[in-house]
């Protein structure tokens, strides 16, 4: 694979903090130019800790430098203009979660890269996660047989979680049932120094075409691991033969079925090694009646942590993508799925909680309510992206 020329744009919490650390490991795919941020402070000070260029406009990196690939990791109200304007330029671009505020958003981005026949990946990381690969490998082996019903509850949700539940069903979202509760908190700031005055939280009840159910519950403050929120949660997959509960396979010995079906768990293992400081993750592996299971780590030559597998695997999956002139492994349709069911769950809470089906017939109410505030926020229309790639977005 030949050395790509790389611009990460946003080098805040998640750009400099998760993404920046990562690009800069895998240098044989990766040559990092540039930072650009319009925080003038935050883009000198990331691009001189790793050797690059800073740049405060989308416009002046692009016309002072050959960017064959960038990551967008500005807030997510930016990510349709900032990625129509790469598109526009023929820059090839992994964007963060959520792909954009509102499907006709989504919908922008990729007519605009497919016109330029430009690459457009998300950067969907929860089920690129070690140990969800592990299980999406057990599961995908049938172990516990049919996955009937799926539970997500105080973990994250919004797009990121039906993105898993999607993965885990292995079907497609018809309908959903959102229900939503505003409460006031006492005003806090959390782990990642975002400040919290109310919880919002929301669930959802989504059906999937193959007869999966799925329910889901989530907040903010729980997102947040704030005020004793989220310090326990399920996550549960229900098969025909057995069950995973958070990590672990509950299987029922062979023979113990009309007798109790008490299941045995099974726990996958981690084994690691250290190289460079780095607990590098070398294996996930399980042994169960139906033989052994083995997730190897494809990343282990760079030393990543394990936090930051998936994001080495959604920068390599552009990488990919551009070298071998092929999809995305996820993919911009997959991102505008995870939030349009997100989208659906908010739009049936919204509409007195009747259920919505999919596809949804958008701009939606919650969606139309979204591209006011916008309007308000940001002084023009959502879809004025000529003049919102010149927009300071500051943080959600
Ligand atoms: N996948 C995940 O688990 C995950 C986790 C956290 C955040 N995110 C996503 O990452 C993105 C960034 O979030 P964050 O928390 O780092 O936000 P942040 O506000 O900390 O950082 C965003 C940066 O973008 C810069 N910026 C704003 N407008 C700009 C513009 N027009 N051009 C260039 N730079 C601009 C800001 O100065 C800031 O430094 C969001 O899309 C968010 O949803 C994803």
């Amino acid at each position: 694979m030949s050395q790509l020329n790389m611009a990460l744009i946003g080098a805040g919490r998640r750009g400099a903090g998760a993404h920046a650390p990562v690009i800069a490991k895998l240098k044989d795919v990766f040559n990092f130019v540039a930072v650009c941020d319009m925080d003038e402070a935050t883009a000198k000070s990331v691009a001189e800790r790793y050797g690059a260029r800073a740049y405060m406009s989308v416009r002046d990196l692009l016309k002072s430098e050959e960017i064959d690939v960038a990551d967008v990791v500005v807030p997510g109200d930016a990510h349709h203009a900032i990625s129509w304007f790469l598109s526009e330029n023929g820059v090839h671009h992994l964007v963060e979660t959520p792909i954009a505020a509102t499907l006709p958003l989504a919908d922008l981005m990729i007519e605009t890269a497919q016109k330029n026949r430009v690459k457009l990946e998300v950067a969907e990381n929860y089920y690129r996660a070690p140990m969800e690969q592990f299980k999406s490998q057990v599961l995908a082996a049938g172990v516990i047989g049919k996955v009937s019903r799926l539970y997500r509850i105080f973990h994250e949700g919004g797009y990121h979680g039906m993105s898993l539940l999607r993965i885990r069903a292995g079907g497609h979202p018809t309908s959903v049932l959102g229900i939503a509760h505003t409460s006031e908190v006492t005003p806090l700031t959390d782990r990642m120094k975002r400040h919290h005055t109310q919880e919002h939280w929301t669930l959802g009840v989504v059906d999937f075409d193959n007869g999966v159910l799925a329910t889901m519950i989530y907040s903010n403050v729980i997102h947040a691991r704030s005020l004793g929120r989220g310090v326990g949660g399920v996550s549960q997959i229900d098969g025909t033969a057995g069950t995973v509960v958070g990590d672990d396979f509950y299987l029922v010995p062979p023979g113990e079925l009309q007798t109790g079906a008490v299941a045995q768990a099974y726990t996958p293992q981690r084994v690691r090694f250290e190289q460079d400081g780095v607990q590098v993750l070398d294996r996930i592996e399980m042994q169960t009646p139906d033989g052994q299971f083995v997730w190897n780590n494809p990343f282990k030559r760079y030393a990543l942590t394990e936090g930051q597998i998936a994001i080495a695997d959604e920068l390599m999956s552009l990488a990919r993508a551009v070298c071998e002139d092929r999809e995305p492994d996820y993919g911009a349709a997959a991102g505008r799925l995870d939030q349009e069911m997100n989208l659906g769950m908010h739009e049936s809470a919204t509409v007195n909680r009747q259920v919505v089906t999919f596809p949804l017939q958008s701009p939606t109410t919650y969606e139309r309510q979204i591209h006011e505030s916008f309007q308000q926020k940001y002084g023009c229309d959502a879809r004025d992206v000529e003049r919102l790639v010149d927009v300071f977005f500051p943080r959600l």
